[in-house]
């Protein structure tokens, strides 16, 4: 893809499942990326998996702590300079009906699903408008575009994601950064294990879901990253704003 080739690009959640597969296909488009993840054993096993002609280099990062964020940023910059592309593409849930939740599950989702979100952007994105460039892809979910019983507050929050995305990207286009929201549909990851593990639904969920999707299999991993390669790439210049999904057809909107 155009433009891809050096690169400085953080990818958030590459530690794991969407994230590892994006950091892969990054590093092999041969950008530089800084993985900012909370799990550093799992980031690290990334960026050594990661094969050239780009590289990876890990950072522990909480993206819903704003310090914390800030402080790796200055650390990716001094090592390798000014970034350009933002992956944002760590999330978390545990399904539950909404009527048997706590609040204590609505603060942790809302605290790393949408609150991490603006965090990265008030960090990261701050740099690139004032440089004057930029690439951002948001990974949000079809959960926040038509609603996915189990995951009220993770779809509110990931609808917010949407949202957000598409507001920034109207703040920044005279800044020359675009900003667009990729939403995967179910994706064979760490997450969707546990997802149909604790599902109100049963284990046969999975079963279900795959009969119900256009092109008969479940996403996996490496379905995005494509995308969000493209997305960061000059291939991609002229879009901004828009929501994606990568879901086999199981939504087409
Ligand atoms: N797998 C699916 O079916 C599916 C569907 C729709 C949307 N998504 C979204 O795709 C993204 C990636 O999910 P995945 O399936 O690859 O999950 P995953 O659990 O395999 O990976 C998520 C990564 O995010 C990291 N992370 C979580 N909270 C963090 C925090 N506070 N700070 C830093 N890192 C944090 C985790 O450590 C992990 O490495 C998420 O935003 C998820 O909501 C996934």
């Amino acid at each position: 893809m155009r433009g891809l080739e050096g690169r400085r690009v953080i990818v958030t959640g590459g530690a794991s499942g969407i994230g590892r597969a994006s950091v892969c296909r990054l590093v092999a488009e041969g950008c530089t990326v800084g993985i900012f993840d909370r799990n550093a054993a799992g980031a690290e096993e990334t960026a050594a998996l990661a094969a050239g002609p780009g590289r990876a280099a890990s950072y522990l990062v909480d993206v819903a702590d704003h310090a914390g964020v800030a402080a790796a940023l200055s650390r990716f910059e001094q090592d390798f300079g000014p970034v350009e592309g933002l992956a944002h593409i760590a999330g978390w849930d545990r399904p539950q009906l909404f009527l048997e939740t706590e609040p204590s599950l609505w603060d942790e989702v809302v605290r790393i699903n949408l609150y991490g979100t603006l965090v990265m952007h008030h960090v990261v994105v701050r740099g690139m408008a004032e440089r004057g460039a930029g690439r951002v892809v948001n990974v949000a979910s079809d959960a926040g575009r038509v609603g996915s019983s189990g995951e009220a507050v993770y779809a509110a929050c990931k609808g917010g994601v949407i949202a957000f995305t598409k507001t920034l990207a109207r703040e920044l286009a005279g800044r020359g950064v675009t900003l667009n929201t990729l939403c995967p549909g179910p994706t064979e990851t760490p997450l969707f294990s546990s997802f149909v593990q604790d599902s109100p639904f049963g284990a046969r969920l999975a079963e279900g879901i795959q009969r119900a999707i256009p092109l008969s299999r479940l996403g996996q991993p490496e379905d995005c990253a494509g995308m969000i390669a493209f997305l960061l790439s000059e291939d991609a210049a002229y879009i901004t704003g828009q929501t994606i999904s990568v879901s086999g057809g199981l939504t087409m909107q």
